[in-house]
């Protein structure tokens, strides 16, 4: 199946609250967890990048576990910081260490010239031009930086995308199951991705499945 580009950025207030709203309970702490096992030894100071927030939840998840950080979330839609920015603003232990920033890629322009740590969740499949996160990882990781990106993969059908959202999205608000199963058709394959790499000359930062829907990549830059 080709890939079938949607959307880049999620600009609609209706859509960012779905998603906002939506329970990413169990991917996003994997996501945490999955940091913790891959960078063991990785003692949190600095600043950390998030490339793709949304509204915020694992830039926040950070914060709160790496209290000698401070993290930036970054992302293109207006509408999705300010839920990012009201969810940190319930949150005063976090104030300092946390900060949202509008910025779009390719064009990014961040107050930092390098950064301790570059995380990315759900959004590599939104990029017409995927070669714009792996330009950032280049631009903006300290050398020897941990670089985790997850993202989903891409079905061999339609049909198996439909199950996927069947099953993992059921009882969802429609826009929701839309937006699912849009994005997995807009998804990279995991050899895609190894060449994507190949190109920005990042080839030691591993690319393997991590479920039956996620691809993980990861390394230090
Ligand atoms: C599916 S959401 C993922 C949000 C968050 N990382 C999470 O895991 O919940 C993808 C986000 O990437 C943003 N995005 C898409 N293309 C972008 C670009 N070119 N530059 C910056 N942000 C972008 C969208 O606006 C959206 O908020």
């Amino acid at each position: 199946m080709d890939r079938q580009l949607e959307p880049e950025l999620m600009t609609e207030p209706e859509q960012a609250r779905a998603y906002a709203e939506a329970d990413f309970e169990e991917p996003n702490s994997r996501f945490l967890a999955l940091f913790e096992q891959c960078f063991p030894g990785f003692e949190g100071e600095g600043y950390i990048l998030d490339v793709g927030c949304g509204p915020g939840d694992i830039t926040l998840r950070f914060a709160e576990r790496y209290p000698g950080a401070v993290v930036h979330g970054v992302d293109g839609a207006a509408a999705m910081l300010d839920l990012a920015r009201l969810e940190a603003g319930r949150r005063p232990a976090l104030q300092g260490h946390v900060d949202f920033l509008q910025a779009t890629l390719p064009d990014l322009h961040l107050p930092q010239a390098r950064y301790a740590a570059i995380i990315s969740n759900s959004l590599l499949h939104h990029l017409h031009q995927p070669e714009g996160l792996w330009q950032c990882v280049r631009q903006y990781a300290r050398p020897g930086a941990p670089i985790l990106v997850m993202d989903l993969f891409r079905p061999n059908t339609p049909d198996e995308a439909r199950e996927l959202v069947d099953h993992y999205a059921a009882s969802e608000p429609e826009v929701l199951r839309k937006d699912f199963f849009n994005s997995l058709l807009a998804a990279f394959e995991p050899q895609e991705i190894r060449r994507q790499l190949q190109e920005a000359g990042l080839t030691q930062l591993t690319v393997e499945p991590c479920s039956d829907r996620h691809v993980l990549v990861h390394g230090h830059a």
